[in-house]
């Protein structure tokens, strides 16, 4: 099979510029970014998390997912817990709760205020007896004492009774349902059934949160997109099982190294049991392994040996390819059948654009999403310069990998395989929604300055002839560059 063009051969991000293109441009901000990480789910903004302990928790997952990415959730937890984060993220900021808080007619006032309070909630579905399912009436706020005068009286003494609510079938639309609120007033709209078992809630705040966010990558019912990762042997069916029950939009299967015999059994038993879920899988980085995998069904491959933060495979091993050469590899291979996810090495946000310029669709972040605010773990502060940090380490680390498991025995054997990941501290940056922002307003100049007018437009023309926009760099050139 053939090889990236001569251009490319040991070649990476800093190694190019891109020659600046007359642009129909004249407004930055209205470029559209929206590419798609697999057939038929487009994102508004490429970025996706990596699928690390230090970077996409469900707080990154929900984040990502509202600013128009996605986040794949790690496996170096149990299963239980990587399924509980997958409904995390499927039950917050969508217009419709699926699963609304609950409490009995029957229950104490005392009671109510307790639940209220745990579940942050502004008022509670009532039902009529513990477990029926069936709507008695709605107890809010505005409904309950001051005082703890009642805290003894019952439920239905207070609730707005079912008699004077206004439902609707879980079926209603989004439209509809605002009009319905808007011309009863209320702000809450239970969803019911035709036998008046609860179905759902539609509040007020989460539908103007909704509206707020017209980029958030969603699924058909309004719910936000995430994510799972699952590995190649041990208990990966049960785990894509236990994600798929709570209804994931796209699993990953991600192993350092994809092009091999287990790769291909993994993907055939996956396929049986998940049919037509998206499934991403990775990482392989030349044109013969990514042509592999999509003829073994993958329905996006992600590319990238070795160029992560965290990495130290080439080091260790000698083995990888530079990341934009891996980049047109897998573009060659691949001929435009599936995606394709450059994943590891992008330092600053121009590598973002010429991963996907060059033949990328999205793009996979691990270290630049790692010293924020919703990725998982705690900010220190470096007693010496006073300045404040987070850990992000690569998965096989032996840090992540003692962590990963509560049996001793595996993770003993884990650690004698000597490691190829690391961890490093990387700078504290506050809230991951300023470093979206960021990348989405440089993506959005990039395109202008490409002559386009979106990016999936730039992807189109760039990739098919790269040689034509980009020119390689001397040392000198380099250092005018980025030296700064
Ligand atoms: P960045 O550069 O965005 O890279 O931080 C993220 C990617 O790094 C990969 N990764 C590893 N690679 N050993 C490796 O060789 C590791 O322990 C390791 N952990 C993560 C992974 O592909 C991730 O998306």
């Amino acid at each position: 099979m053939q090889h990236a063009e001569p251009l490319f051969l040991g070649r990476t991000f800093d190694d190019f510029l891109f020659r600046p293109q007359h642009t129909p441009v004249a407004a930055r901000r209205g470029v559209d970014l929206a590419m798609p990480l697999v057939a038929g789910l487009d994102l508004a903004l490429p970025v996706v998390g990596a699928n690390m302990d230090t970077v996409v928790g469900q707080e990154m997952a929900k984040t990502l997912a509202l600013e128009g990415g996605l986040g794949f959730l790690h496996r170096n937890s149990s299963i239980a817990e990587q399924a509980e984060r997958i409904r995390y993220v499927k039950t917050r900021h969508s217009y419709v709760i699926e699963r609304p808080v609950v409490l009995e007619r029957g229950a104490t006032m005392a009671q109510a205020r307790l639940t209220i309070r745990q579940h942050n909630a502004s008022g509670i579905l009532i039902e009529e007896e513990k477990g029926s399912g069936f709507l008695a009436g709605i107890l809010s706020h505005r409904d309950m004492p001051l005082d703890r005068s009642g805290d003894e009286r019952l439920v239905s003494e207070f609730m707005t009774p079912r008699g004077r609510l206004v439902t609707r079938p879980s079926s209603v639309a989004i439209d509809e349902a605002e009009q319905v609120m808007f011309e009863h007033r209320v702000e809450k709209l239970p969803l019911v059934d035709e036998q008046n078992r609860i179905r759902g809630l539609i509040t007020m705040r989460d539908l103007k949160l909704y509206k707020q966010k017209p980029h958030s990558s969603k699924d058909g019912r309004g719910r936000l997109r995430v994510g799972g990762a699952v590995g190649a042997t041990g208990d990966y069916l049960e785990r894509a099982e236990a994600m798929l029950t709570e209804e994931v939009d796209c699993l990953l299967l991600d192993v350092a190294h994809a092009d091999s015999d287990l790769v291909e059994r993994a993907i055939k038993e996956l396929r049986r049991k998940i049919r037509d879920l998206p499934l991403v899988v990775g990482n392989v980085a030349t044109a013969a392994a990514a042509r592999w995998l999509v003829d073994l069904g993958a329905d996006a491959v992600k590319v990238g040996v070795g160029p992560g933060r965290g990495c130290r495979t080439r080091l260790e091993t000698g083995a990888g390819v530079p990341q934009l050469q891996a980049v047109r590899e897998a573009w060659i291979g691949i001929e435009g059948k599936v995606p394709i996810i450059a994943d590891g090495g992008i330092q600053n946000d121009k590598d973002i654009f010429l991963a996907i310029a060059c033949g990328a669709s999205t793009v996979m972040l691990g270290s630049m999403l790692s010293g924020t605010d919703e990725a998982p773990g705690l900010v220190v502060e470096d007693p010496a310069t006073r300045q404040k940090m987070k850990l992000y380490r690569g998965m096989t680390s032996p840090e992540a990998v003692s962590e990963g498991s509560d049996d001793d025995e595996q993770v003993a054997e884990a650690l004698r395989t000597p490691a190829e990941g690391q961890s490093v501290r990387v700078p504290y940056v506050g809230s991951v929604v300023g470093i979206l922002a960021r990348i989405r307003g440089h993506l959005q100049s990039a395109v202008s300055y490409a002559g386009e007018r979106d990016l999936a437009s730039a992807h189109r023309k760039v990739s098919r002839d790269p040689g034509r926009f980009l020119i390689p760099l001397s040392g000198a050139a380099r250092r005018e560059s980025f030296v700064r």
